[in-house]
This record gives structure tokens, sequence and C-alpha cells, in this order.
């Protein structure tokens, strides 16, 4: 039977043959993607993370900004903080990546980060009426295929869950200016408060990063009515962190999860395929997602 199975796969997701896709169990991801299609679509939810997994890496061997370093624009903040931020990047992003050092080890560094980041940009005094603007004049990119992504999720009525610990009010304004912030998204992530004159004095709520999201998906992803029985997850991410988005799901049944290995390859390549079902390893498209999803709806 898994020699048919893996017939079916290569022939029906000849995406899965790339050099580019790593699996640790070809047969149990076979399998799950069997038991999802059998299920339909009416069953399914996709959980997915922004930055890095949403969104491009890099492009023409530039890195593509996720949604704090889109702030990184003199419409919303001044040099010195482009220069305290960027200094900060170069601390913490090379620890949150590091394969030697654990999630707990990682913990306090990463709230260390978002909570001096979140300081600065608090000092701003950013705008809100100028958000939208720095996000054209910036240069994020959501990966190739992203509307097939998004738009077939839209016409399928399958939720998606954007789970991320970016800013969220920059993000809605990536998707939107893509044209697929569609009905079916959801999104958790940090979001901005502002005073009545539209100027940023806070952060509303619990601060996400890259490892605690398990703790968000526990206190608002349970909470989401639109989520609610439909026990199968295609689950997205580019961090290890991101695993635990579907901890929320109760009752799960088959969870498939998908990893972009964008950075520090070689270092962190085992960790990925022992974690994730499948690591896509530097690629920058949707390709493996959307040949699973017409595969399984
Ligand atoms: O959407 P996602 O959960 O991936 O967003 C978090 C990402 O944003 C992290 O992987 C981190 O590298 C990045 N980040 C950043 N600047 C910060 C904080 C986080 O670029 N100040
Ligand atoms: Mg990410």
């Amino acid at each position: 039977v898994l020699a048919i199975w893996h017939q079916l796969t290569k022939t029906e997701i000849p995406e899965l043959a790339k050099c580019s896709v790593l699996m640790r169990e070809r047969s149990r991801v076979e399998e799950t993607i069997h038991a999802m299609q059998r299920a339909g679509a009416g069953n399914l939810q996709v959980i997915s993370d922004f930055d890095m997994t949403l969104t491009r890496f890099a492009h023409n061997g530039k890195r593509v900004p996720t949604t704090h370093n889109i702030l990184d624009n003199r419409l919303l903040i001044n040099e010195d903080c482009t220069k305290k931020i960027r200094a900060l990047l170069n601390t913490y992003y090379p620890i949150e990546i590091d394969p030697s050092r654990s999630a707990e080890e990682k913990l306090p560094l990463m709230v260390e980060w978002w909570t001096k980041v979140h300081e600065l940009l608090i000092e701003q005094r950013i705008r809100k009426d100028m958000l939208a603007q720095a996000v054209k004049e910036s240069s994020a990119m959501l990966r190739d295929g992203y509307k097939v992504f998004f738009d077939h999720l839209a016409e399928q009525r399958i939720p998606l869950l954007i789970f991320s610990a970016g800013v969220g009010d920059v993000l809605e304004e990536v998707i939107q200016q893509n044209h697929v912030f569609h009905p079916n998204v959801h999104i958790i992530s940090n979001y901005m408060d502002f005073d009545q004159t539209g100027v940023l004095r806070a952060f509303k709520g619990q601060l996400i990063h890259t490892f605690n999201k398990r703790e968000g998906a526990l206190s608002h992803a349970a909470g989401l009515t639109e989520l609610q029985g439909r026990p199968n997850v295609l689950l997205l991410g580019d961090s290890l962190g991101d695993l635990t988005m579907a901890d929320g799901v109760s009752e799960h049944e088959n969870i498939l999860t998908i990893g972009f290995l964008n950075d520090q390859v070689e270092e962190r390549k085992e960790s990925y395929i022992n974690s994730f079902d499948i690591v896509l390893v530097k690629d920058e498209t949707m390709d493996v997602p959307n040949a699973v999803l017409r595969h399984i709806t």
C-alpha cells in the first residue's frame, strides 16, 4: 500500500520530489495528506506564521524586511532610532536562530529584544496615518505564488489564521496592498495602540515573540469560532517556535507541518528535519503548500 501511495504522491504532487524538499518520514507525510484529502476542505484550517514564511526571506540577494523592519522609514522614525533598532537586530537575531541554544534559553532574550524595540518605537510617536505609505515605500514582498494560496483558501472557505510575532497593523497593510486580505483571514499579532490623535502610545495585549506562540494559541486561537470543528491543520512556519501555533486546536486529527529553512541551512537542517514534516530549503515560493492544498481540497 505504501508503494502505491508513494507513486500517487510522486505523480500527483510532483513538487514534493524536488531536491529542496526534505522529509524525515515520507510515508507519514503521504498518509497525512491522504487522510486530509479524504476529510476534505470542510475539515481543514491553515495556520501560518507571517514574516519569512508568507513573506520572502530575500530577493535579488537582499533581505526582505520583516513587519518590524518596514517601520524603518524616515516617515516614522528618526536616524538615531534606526541605528538602535539595527544594533538590537544584530545582537538578538543570531540568538533567535542559534541552533545550539534551547527555546527556554532564548525566551527571556526574545522578550528583551521585543520590549526594547517596542519602547523605541513608542518614543518615536509613530503616526497611524503614515503606516500605509511606509509599507508602500518598503520592499516588503510575499512569496511567489502567494495569490494562488490566499485566493484558493478564500474560494474554498478554509480559514487562514496568520499568527505573527511581528506588528499586526503593518502585516494587515501588507496583505491589503497585495489584495489578499480576504474574509477567511484571521490574525493574531502585536497590535499598536494609538491615542485619540493617532499617535502610537503602546502595544496592545500580551506580547507575542517567536517562542511564546503556544500561550497565544491557547488564549486567542482556541476562542476563534471560525476555526472550531476543523480537526485537520496545515501549519506553515520558518522558526521552530512556530510549531506551537496549533496548540490551541482542540481535538485535532491530522496536522501537517511545513517549515521554511531560509538561513543557517547547514547548521539547522537536522533540527528542522526532526521537527517539521516537510522542510523547504531556500525555497522562496509557495509552490509546495499550494500543491499540497490543491491535492487535499
Ligand atoms: O511573523 P513572525 O512571527 O515570523 O515575526 C517575527 C519575526 O520578526 C522574527 O522571526 C524576528 O526575526 C523578526 N523581528 C524583527 N525585528 C524585531 C523583532 C523581530 O525583524 N524587532
Ligand atoms: Mg517567521
